[in-house]
């Protein structure tokens, strides 16, 4: 059996209130206000280890990033990335996506990132997928008009599943590959997954955004 809650991961998670919440769900929290300073909000679903939102907190200073993992004993991986080398931009949240409507303002984020989500092949689990309509219906709350989803897998079943999901909810596709590591894109970070299973295979992206006016130079309030 794989131990996905253990106590003492829970623990570990309690002695570091600065760099880590934890949300059963009914809290009364509003993590757009758990920064320091007010700055854009980006944010990654399905964090994992947490090496691509440390990068990129740390590489794009003028926002606040949240890394949203489910699972206590997947995320003190990430939190000790943090305590090793913190940042203040960057706050890790365990808690399931499901809730996260329930701990955001409206409209407030500027980007998602979905990096090598579960694919959860079996009909019967398809509503956890991250790309489902209940999720994407979800994100369309929490992005800033103009925001954007960033899709990436190694999974051309779930990539397709989840490129009709975002068709269907009437999202603009700004940028596509079949093939993301061919493309000279100088901004791509790696995640633990993309490393490790990017050599069997290509990797496929989507960037895709709700709004008609989808240059994020005309977001409101971003810096
Ligand atoms: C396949 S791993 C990918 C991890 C990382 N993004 C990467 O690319 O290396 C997917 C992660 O998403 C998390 N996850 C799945 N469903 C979730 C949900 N509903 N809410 C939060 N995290 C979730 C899983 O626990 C797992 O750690």
């Amino acid at each position: 059996m794989r131990l996905r809650n253990v106590p003492h991961a829970k623990r570990i998670i309690a002695r570091h209130p600065d760099k880590i919440v934890s949300l059963a769900g009914d809290e009364d929290i509003v993590l757009n206000d758990r920064f320091p300073e007010e700055k854009p909000l980006e944010m990654e679903i399905g964090t994992g280890k947490g090496r691509f939102i440390h990068t990129l907190a740390k590489a794009n200073p003028s926002c606040n990033h949240l890394a949203v993992e489910k699972f206590d004993n997947v995320i003190i991986r990430a939190l000790e990335r943090v305590v090793e080398d913190p940042l203040l931009n960057l706050l890790l949240v365990r808690a399931d996506a499901e809730n996260l409507k329930n701990f955001l303002r409206p409209r407030s984020v500027k980007r998602i990132y979905l990096n090598f989500s579960d694919p959860w092949p079996k009909k019967r689990h398809e509503k956890r997928r991250l790309t489902h309509p209940d999720f994407l219906a979800m994100y369309k709350e929490i992005l800033k008009p103009g925001g954007r989803i960033e899709f990436k897998t190694d999974n051309r079943k779930f990539f397709e599943y989840s490129l009709k999901t975002m068709n269907r909810a009437g999202m603009r596709f700004l940028f596509l590959s079949l093939d993301l590591h061919s493309e000279e894109r100088l901004d791509n970070i790696m995640t633990e997954f993309e490393e490790r299973y990017g050599k069997d295979g290509p990797i496929y992206i989507i960037t895709a955004s709700f709004e008609e006016d989808h240059n994020e130079e005309n977001v409101q309030g971003t810096a």
